[in-house]
């Protein structure tokens, strides 16, 4: 098992490891004073992964009550939020007990912004069960639910007291939910650790899952820890992602997250060689490394499309856009580009 400290408003340990889930109810114990655990999760997790879960906190002498809800980024809205809620009421849980999200990004976020909230605030642990889940939604303790609007617009910041990752539950991932997951792994690659990405060009999908989901921690321990809040350095975690919204919302939420996020970064990678602020053999490897992967890295969306997606990025701020765009791999900067030459700069990288 591997540990890694993270120092935000509140410090907490994230542990990695094989086999973990079933020590849940001992490391919940040591962390919070709990007597009852609301366990949160979705119709696909909760099957697979939902009486280790309860069991190992029942041995460890808690009560536990489960809500699960229908798997899927629709769930992660305003109606779901209230009936946990109202289940949390139901069930008398107090300030003094705990909520386990036990699952992928969307639980994380949502059973996140429930415990931020219910009460005004009570203790809550990460359980992530996908690999974008381990390696990104829960550290840091971004919590949200999306409106009708747009995604993640309601929202809190709020650290989990724990962050529990059975790296055996990824092996339950469909193949394509998991290739998601890589996008954000290669995207730490590009963003921060040559190394790292070298690993993942040898290995491929065979990557070494303990020791990258622990690096992938280690760099947004640090993000984390220098930009809480989100209002400087953190935003480079949104490499892809602003060209990525486009397709996502252009393609009516069926191209995923991940794969989205995929040909936002060969996008701007391949506009970045355009206007000579990465080389030839840089936007290379990132586009070849995406294929390697089985993502894609092209999209049949047209540059004003994406351009006025764009424009409605939370990120923007008054007439610019920040684009985080490659340098080399493992370095990035954060280019502010005035919405005037966003649409050729997104051009250029179709
Ligand atoms: P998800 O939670 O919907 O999980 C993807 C699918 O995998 C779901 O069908 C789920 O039921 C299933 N699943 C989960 N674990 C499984 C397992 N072990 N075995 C089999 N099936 C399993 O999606 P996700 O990709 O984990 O997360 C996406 C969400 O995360 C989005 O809502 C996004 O906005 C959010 N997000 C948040 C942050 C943050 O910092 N808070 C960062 C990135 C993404
Ligand atoms: N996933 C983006 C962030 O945590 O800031």
């Amino acid at each position: 098992m591997n540990i890694v400290k993270v120092n935000a408003s509140t410090s907490y340990e994230v542990k990695i490891g094989a086999g973990l889930l079933s020590s849940l109810g001992a490391e919940v114990a040591a962390v919070a004073k709990a007597q009852i655990a609301a366990i949160v999760s979705d119709s696909n997790v909760w099957p697979l992964y939902g009486e280790t879960v309860a069991k190992s906190l029942g041995n460890s002498g808690f009560s536990v009550v489960s809500y699960v809800f229908p798997a899927g980024e629709s769930s992660k809205n305003g109606s779901t939020y209230l009936s946990v809620m109202n289940f949390l009421a139901q069930n008398h849980i107090t300030r003094s007990d705990c909520l386990i999200a036990l699952g992928g990004g969307v639980v994380g976020d949502l059973t996140g912004f429930a415990a931020a909230t219910y009460l005004r605030g009570i203790a809550f642990i990460q359980v992530p069960t996908t690999l974008l889940a381990a390696v990104d939604s829960s550290v840091g303790g971004k919590t949200a639910i999306d409106l009708e609007c747009g995604k993640n617009l309601v929202g809190a910041f709020y650290q989990p007291k724990l962050v529990l990752c059975d790296t055996d539950t990824l092996n339950t991932l469909p193949d394509d939910t998991f290739r998601d997951g890589c996008a954000e792994v290669i995207k730490y690659g590009i963003l921060y650790d040559a190394r790292l990405f070298a690993h993942l060009q040898e290995k491929g999908l065979a990557f070494d899952r303990e020791a990258v989901i622990t690096r992938c921690v280690e760099l947004k321990r640090d993000v984390v820890a220098e930009d809480e809040f989100d209002t400087g350095s953190r935003m480079k975690l949104n490499l892809g992602h602003t060209i990525g919204h486009g397709v996502e919302a252009g393609s009516h939420y069926t191209v995923s997250h991940g794969k989205a996020v995929a040909i936002g970064m060969a996008i701007v990678s391949r506009a970045a060689e355009k206007e000579g602020i990465c080389d030839e053999c840089t936007k290379n490897s990132i586009v070849e490394i995406l294929k390697q992967f089985g993502l894609p890295t092209d999209t049949e969306f047209s540059a004003k499309l994406l351009y006025s997606a764009a424009l409605s990025d939370k990120k923007r701020t008054g007439g610019t856009v920040n684009l985080i765009v490659p340098e080399t791999i493992g370095r990035c900067v954060i280019r502010p580009t005035p919405v005037e030459t966003l649409k050729t700069f997104i051009q250029e990288g179709l």
